[in-house]
């Protein structure tokens, strides 16, 4: 079917509003855990209602078929991005790329001057969608996951090690392995910055994790040597859709290099399953690089399946100096 792109307007809203609501119960019956506010198509009403802008694909009926929406960010990490956030995409199933081209071009353009970075979230379910987005120039940047944690392994140990819960004291061994992860993903295949300011904040944060009350930090040790930690937190409410009930989030982990591949992970993981059982949460969040193969083959066989991805397009500055304006 061919589609006619239009701006989105005021007269949009009613079939937008269907759209989006089926679009987000749609993303929470692919995972249950995320929170049940997925549900309540008055969230969507309160979405289109906030100041979106963007375009509508138009059936030659006359009826609206899919929509997105794009907002331009200014992010001192980042850099200057345009991004359309979680649930501001649909088309039907075999829409095919044209369609797709064509919203993109109407609702990422006019936000686009020197904003070098696009930003999209494509539901893990729909899988047309995000091979719409890869033919687009797009790629997969960020892995959003989940597992029922009754699923998970809780009785991983190796000899040797002892692992336990961080507390006050161990500030400086938390510290000493803050910049594990990004000094892994600084280097190839990741090559994701790692600027001093950016190890600095992470040292005080990962200081604070000893007294932390919210969650657990563990931390693995053979004799006195620290051999890796992980962090879990529960999960912050969405600040549209309200909290996910039970969850709780494997926010960072890393082992020191020199330890990789002999179980530490894999004994914390254990670890961190039971702790979080007992304290009634029953699902567990995580997240990734895509292309640091070292968690992303890691949390996938802890059994971490995917919900959401970010992809990226980043523009080269010779070739398109508008975006760099
Ligand atoms: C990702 C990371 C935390 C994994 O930790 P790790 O201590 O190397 O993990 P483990 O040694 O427990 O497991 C690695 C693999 O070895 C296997 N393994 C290791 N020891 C084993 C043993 N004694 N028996 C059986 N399998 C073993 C594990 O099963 C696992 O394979 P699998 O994932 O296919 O099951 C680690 O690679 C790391 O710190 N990476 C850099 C930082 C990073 O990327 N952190 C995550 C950010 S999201």
């Amino acid at each position: 079917m061919r589609y006619r792109i239009e701006p989105y307007e005021p007269r949009h809203f009613g079939p937008a509003l269907e759209l989006m609501t089926k679009t987000r119960r749609r993303r929470r019956q692919a995972c249950p855990a995320l929170p049940p506010g997925l549900d309540d198509a008055s969230t969507s009403r309160r979405i289109l209602e906030g100041g979106i802008s963007g375009s509508v694909a138009v059936t030659p009926k006359g009826g609206v078929a899919g929509f997105l929406f794009a907002e331009r960010i200014e992010d001192p990490l980042w850099g200057n991005s345009v991004i359309a956030g979680v649930d501001r995409c649909t088309l039907p199933p075999g829409a095919g790329t044209a369609a797709l081209a064509g919203l993109y071009a109407a609702s990422f353009a006019p936000k686009t001057t020197a904003a070098p970075v696009h930003k999209v979230y494509c539901p893990a379910y729909d899988g047309a969608m995000l091979r719409n987005w890869f033919g687009l120039g797009f790629g997969m940047e960020q892995v959003y996951a989940w597992s029922p944690l009754a699923e998970m392994e809780r009785d991983f140990a190796t000899e040797g090690m002892a692992i336990r819960r961080a507390k006050k004291g161990d500030e400086d061994t938390l510290a000493g392995l803050s910049p594990l992860i990004a000094l892994s993903q600084a280097e190839a295949p990741v090559w994701a910055g790692a600027p001093p300011t950016y190890l600095a904040g992470l040292r005080e944060g990962f200081r604070e994790l000893a007294a932390d009350k919210r969650g657990y930090a563990l931390l693995a040790f053979r004799g006195r040597k620290a051999l890796g930690y992980q962090a879990w937190l529960p999960v912050a409410a969405n600040p549209i859709d309200g909290p996910a009930e039970g969850a709780i989030e494997l926010s960072v982990a890393g082992t020191v290099p020199d330890e990789r591949g002999t179980g530490v992970g894999r004994a914390l993981t254990s670890r961190g399953v039971v702790e979080a059982l007992s304290r009634g949460y029953s699902v567990c969040f995580t997240d990734w690089r895509s292309a640091n193969f070292l968690s992303s083959s890691f949390w996938t066989a802890r059994g971490f399946r995917p919900y959401l991805y970010r992809l990226a397009r980043r523009f080269d500055p010779a070739a398109v100096p508008t975006f760099h304006a």
